[in-house]
């Protein structure tokens, strides 16, 4: 039987990782948006679906109209990059409530039609919002997971391949925390040929590196006006492929804690195994003294934002 995917919010980065998903060839997608929207969702599927005899993909793609969730029935996974996102000076925190609406809309009728879905949370803020999902749909906590890391990790991999002139593929990175300035990129696991990038580089470009990381997401918004979305959609699109696949890839992801790496009640990013059974496993590991307090920064940051939802 074939797979399938709705990604709610058929916008930038919705649109995008429809796209990522339809190249892999792995598994039918729906597009869903707003009423607001009217059709917009159906042109977008139309014209997906007209580049698959050009590149050479097989999904089937549809669209719905008026934020209708006819066809999205027994999906596998649900994408949910629904809301808005950041303008310029605009801090993933300011989203919050503008967003908890959207995710409380989004959830009850994606999971009416799809109650065995997984959950893949994209939108802003990110850690807050996975948070809200996980709590409004009572599902298990290995259903509900949010994307973050992957982007994060790429981003650091791509500067470090830029910085050092070699390439993507000799490039592996780990970036832990939440999805907002103070995440936790650990250098000591991001190598280049397997080597610490500590070791390869002075530790004013390692510095460099790790802060324009930690304002990855700022310096797009800055340039462009509006948040990223071919990396955010390829990272979600990852995610779904690993549930999917069952390939047991490990993953930065938001994911549940109880008592991982110290922390409990919240959505976090942490090393996880994805497969067939969504969030498999959280691998765990120490953290050196700076690691921790970088963390626990992060965890404050998000403890923060989390006290303005409202359930
Ligand atoms: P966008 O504005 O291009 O698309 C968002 C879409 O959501 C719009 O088409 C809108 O009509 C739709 N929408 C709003 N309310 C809805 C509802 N109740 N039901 C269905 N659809 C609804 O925004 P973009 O750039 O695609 O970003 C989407 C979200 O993803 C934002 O919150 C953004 O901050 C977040 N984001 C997260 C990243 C991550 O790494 N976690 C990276 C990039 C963006
Ligand atoms: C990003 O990191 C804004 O979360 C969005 O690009």
């Amino acid at each position: 039987m074939r797979k399938k995917v709705t990604v709610v919010g058929a916008g930038n980065v919705g649109a995008s990782c429809a796209l990522w998903l339809a190249q892999r060839g792995i598994c039918d997608i729906v597009l869903v948006d707003a009423e607001i929207a009217k059709t917009a969702p159906v042109g977008k599927s139309l014209d997906l679906l007209q580049a698959a005899p050009i590149v050479g993909y097989n999904a089937r793609i549809m669209g719905t109209a008026h934020g209708s969730y006819e066809g999205t029935e027994n999906s596998d996974v649900i994408v949910i990059t629904a809301g808005f996102p950041r303008k310029p000076g605009m801090s993933r925190e300011d989203l919050v409530s503008a967003n908890q609406g959207i995710i409380t809309d989004v959830l009850s009728k994606a999971l009416d039609k799809s109650p065995n879905a997984y959950i893949v949370v994209v939108t802003n803020p990110l850690d807050s919002m996975t948070y809200l999902a996980y709590k409004l749909s009572g599902l298990p906590k290995h259903r509900v997971m949010g994307q973050a890391g992957i982007l994060d990790s790429a981003r650091m991999a791509a500067f470090i391949a830029l910085e050092m002139n070699v390439s993507i593929e000799n490039v592996q990175t780990v970036v832990l925390g939440g999805h907002g300035d103070e995440m936790v990129p650990l250098t000591r696991y991001s190598t280049v040929f397997g080597r610490p990038i500590t070791e390869w580089l002075s530790p004013e470009k390692v510095t460099a590196i790790v802060d324009r990381t930690r304002k990855g997401g700022g310096e797009i918004v800055n340039l462009l006006g509006t948040s990223a979305y071919y990396a955010p959609g390829a990272a979600a699109a990852r995610m779904a492929e690993a549930i999917l696949l069952d390939s047991k890839l490990i993953v930065p992801a938001s994911a549940y804690l109880e008592g991982e790496f110290g922390y409990s009640d919240l959505y976090f990013g942490v090393p996880v195994k994805l497969g067939a059974g969504g969030v498999e496993e959280i691998l765990q590991f120490p953290l050196t003294d700076e690691e921790k307090a970088m963390a626990d920064k992060s965890v404050k940051l998000i403890r923060e934002t989390m006290g303005a939802l409202k359930f």
